[in-house]
């Protein structure tokens, strides 16, 4: 399992155990959190969008084009930020241990 801390739009932080091989989306679907995953990841919902870490944003894949594209079309509703993603992209292994997220507000 990966731990990733993970802060609430409310600010409350809370660590969950993500299984290697998963999205990280549906470890946060799962624990409850705001996201909601509605599209099971196939990057045209936007209501898994989280704000990485700055210090671990390096040690994520680049974007796809696919996700870039739905972060922009998202960007009208909700703020955007340069470490913004979507966690159904997030592919959790074990180098990602520690990982750190904040959720981003609904769209
Ligand atoms: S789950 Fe829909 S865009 Fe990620």
């Amino acid at each position: 399992m990966v731990a990733v801390t993970v802060t609430s739009e409310a600010g409350a932080v809370s660590t969950v155990e993500a299984e290697e091989g998963t999205q990280l989306m549906e470890t946060l679907r799962d624990e409850g959190t705001s996201v909601q995953g509605t599209c099971g990841g196939m990057m045209s919902c936007g209501t898994c969008h989280v704000y990485v870490d700055p210090a671990w944003a390096d040690k994520l894949p680049p974007k796809s084009e696919d996700e870039a594209a739905m972060l922009e079309a998202i960007g009208d509703l909700v703020p955007l930020r340069p470490t913004s993603r979507l966690s159904c992209q997030i592919g959790m292994h074990a180098a990602l241990q520690g990982l750190a997220v904040e959720i981003a507000p609904p769209v």
